[in-house]
């Protein structure tokens, strides 16, 4: 009989000198669309699509901690993913890290 592993299965993304504070970038993981984030110093990772009508997030704006996707302008709190206009929605949240190299690191599974 076989385990199954919980264990995240971590994939190199970026590097924290690559995504500045307040800046955020699209990357593809395993076929799945990631939205990292760098949040005052501490990172993010999000599926990479507006849960409204699936537009890239990585093409909104962020500003002061508030994700703002640019099709609707439906708002988002980078820390939690809760939505702020609306409140009723919530984006996906990958496990991340930031080793001590600096490299980032999200796992999909
Ligand atoms: Fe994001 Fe409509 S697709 S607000």
């Amino acid at each position: 009989m076989s385990e199954t592993s919980t264990q995240p299965q971590w994939q190199e993304v970026s590097h924290i000198d690559d995504i500045w504070e307040g800046e955020m970038t699209g990357v593809e993981v395993n076929g799945k669309k990631v939205l990292i984030i760098n949040a005052d110093g501490d990172i993010h990772a999000y599926h990479d699509r507006c849960p409204h009508q699936q537009w890239p997030l990585h093409d909104g704006d962020l500003s002061e901690g508030v994700l703002t996707c640019a099709q609707h302008l439906w708002q988002f709190d980078v820390t939690t993913g809760k939505g702020i206009n609306p409140s009723t929605c919530q984006l996906h949240k990958y496990p991340c890290q930031v080793d001590d190299d600096g490299t980032i690191r999200v796992s999909v599974e």
